[in-house]
């Protein structure tokens, strides 16, 4: 059988989100309840030129301080076209735009703060998507990231590995090892908080080791 080549397995993967996308609001409602606190709190550590990768819908603009300058990126053209209606309630500069996580145009340190929420779990490559992210990081930049991970029991990361050749035909990857990825990429962990359990997260990383 003829294997598929990298631009139809890109493709396969936007048309993923795209159908995600028409039930993604509803599927997600309630979620300000159940973390809501975190990623305000997470957030507020923002500063400056604010990227947010991988933004959906834009569930979380809710989450981020008045006031920022803030990109908010996602391949997916539906994902986007949602997320642009929910950046004009924002109060301060909030611009969604279509860009892919792994390929950004953005030039080499151009950002204060990189904000991730649910994204590592998603992008085909992260390690290649943490390299991106590096790049576009200023030298004292911030990356925030709100991510569930694979968990480190035996059983619960088994499952999750039995799991997740069928949660990634209608979403993410359940069993992402995270914080090893941004690291292969370069990024030292600073903070780490659990969440619930140790399989969702606060991360907060620099630049170097
Ligand atoms: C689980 S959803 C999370 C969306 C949002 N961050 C949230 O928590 O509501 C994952 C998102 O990652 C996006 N995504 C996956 N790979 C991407 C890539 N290479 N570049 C940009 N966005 C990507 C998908 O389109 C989807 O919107």
């Amino acid at each position: 059988m003829k294997s598929l080549s990298e631009t139809d397995k890109r493709a396969l993967e936007i048309r993923k989100w795209d159908k995600a996308a028409e039930s993604f609001d509803k599927i997600n409602f309630g979620i300000e309840r159940r973390y809501g606190g975190f990623k305000r709190e997470l957030f507020s550590k923002c500063k400056g030129k604010t990227l947010l990768v991988a933004a959906g819908t834009g569930l979380d603009f809710q989450f981020f301080n008045e006031g920022l300058d803030i990109i908010a990126i996602d391949f997916s053209p539906k994902m986007v076209e949602k997320a642009k209606v929910k950046a004009k309630s924002y109060n301060g500069k909030l611009e969604a735009r279509l860009a892919d996580a792994q390929a950004m145009e953005f030039a080499d340190e151009s950002f204060d703060t990189v904000v991730t929420s649910c994204t590592f779990c998603s992008i085909p490559d992260p390690v290649k998507g943490f390299r991106e992210i590096y790049r576009t990081l200023k030298p004292e930049g911030r990356l925030l990231m709100f991510e569930h991970v694979r968990p480190a029991n035996f059983l619960l990361g088994a499952m999750m590995d039995l799991m997740t050749p069928i949660s990634r035909v209608f979403g993410p990857n359940l069993n992402r090892r995270t914080a090893d990825n941004a690291r292969i990429a370069g990024f030292n962990i600073v903070r780490e908080f659990n969440v619930y359990l140790d399989m969702v997260k606060l991360f907060e990383a620099v630049k170097g080791g």
